[in-house]
């Protein structure tokens, strides 16, 4: 496996002499060698010129808690618990659910360069291409359970949101329950999981994906209409200080969440729906119902009106496919 040292070494985008490399970090010109050669598989460039060494075009730009925490309000740092970086996992939802059945992780982050087996919503697979996107997951403990956990799902859509505007990011969306849009692509998901008792003592770990920066290639796997933040930017962004932005937005509201629900969110959230007062097809499972999208409850559910009435509607996906008058 490639070990952060010699990535952090390359992060710089110059050239390295497999020796220079080796003498840093104490190992042979050979075991450089082995090293580098992975790099193709975790899918950075690496050119290679005979008398010169080995360079990332580009360089890379590398999570490291120093600078999360640098970019910090000082006002976060007694709510945030241990920011734990891996290079490679499976899913930074399954390390913070793991570190949950182990007890005391309240305010526990984790954040990975690559995800083997990313989870989205519904079952689908997240694809998650190293180095080029933001995987974090933030463990939160609620002590009277959480009654309305679709609210909250709702509210870590409108903190990402925020987070973006103050990044410079325009023209963004959410989509219920919680996708974040720009235009009408894709800019990020989120997936809530639950450990311990609903009604009691329990922990959400709260998953979010942005995509920062995908090449075409690497996203072939993506099965719905996707953007990036350079794309939409036209410059690079740094992550460590996205991933800060995204928690200085994101901590005080789940701070207030605990206090109050989402009740006092619900007028910012919907003024940001992609689908206010727009005729919708919601599909939970085999049901599906359609309406004109009022609004969101403060349960989190989706408010739909149609010959039927008012309904307020929870779980399921909607989409405006097919609907005449959308
Ligand atoms: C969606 O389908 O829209 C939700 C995607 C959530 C992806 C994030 S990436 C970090 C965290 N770890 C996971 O395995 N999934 C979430």
């Amino acid at each position: 496996m490639i070990q952060l040292s010699l990535l952090k070494l390359l992060a710089d985008g110059a050239f390295h002499s497999g020796e220079s490399l080796g003498k840093t970090l104490r190992i042979s010109r050979t075991a450089v060698w082995k090293q580098l050669k992975q790099c193709e598989d975790l899918g950075i460039e690496l050119y290679s010129v005979r008398g010169r060494g080995y360079r990332i075009p580009g360089g890379l730009d590398l999570l490291n808690e120093a600078d999360i925490r640098a970019a910090l309000n000082d006002d976060l740092l007694s709510s945030l618990g241990s920011i734990n970086i891996d290079l490679v996992t499976d899913s930074t939802n399954q390390r913070a659910l793991d570190l949950c059945q182990k007890g005391g992780a309240q305010g526990a982050l984790f954040l990975a360069e690559q995800q083997t087996a990313g989870r989205g919503r519904r079952g689908r697979q997240w694809i998650s291409p190293f180095s080029r996107s933001l995987y974090f997951s933030l463990v939160w403990s609620f002590s009277s359970g959480v009654a309305a956990l679709e609210g909250l799902s709702l509210l870590v859509g409108l903190a990402l949101l925020k987070a973006l505007q103050r990044l410079g990011v325009s023209d963004l969306a959410l989509k219920w329950p919680n996708d974040l849009l720009h235009g009408e692509k894709k800019l990020a998901g989120i997936l809530l999981e639950m450990s311990g008792d609903l009604s009691g003592d329990c922990q959400v770990v709260i998953g979010v994906g942005v995509n920062v920066s995908i090449p075409a290639p690497l996203a072939e796997g993506i099965d719905q209409p996707w953007i990036d933040l350079e794309t939409i930017l036209g410059k690079s962004v740094e992550r460590n200080l996205l991933m800060a932005e995204v928690l200085n937005q994101l901590v005080p509201m789940l701070i207030s969440f605990s206090e109050s629900g989402f009740k006092p969110w619900v007028a910012e959230w919907q003024s940001y729906h992609y689908y206010h007062n727009k005729r919708v097809k919601l599909s939970t499972g085999a049901h599906v119902v359609e309406g004109v999208c009022i609004g969101v409850a403060e349960n989190g559910g989706i408010v739909l009106q149609n010959d039927s009435g008012t309904q307020v509607l929870q779980g399921g996906e909607i989409s405006l496919r097919g609907l005449k008058g959308a």
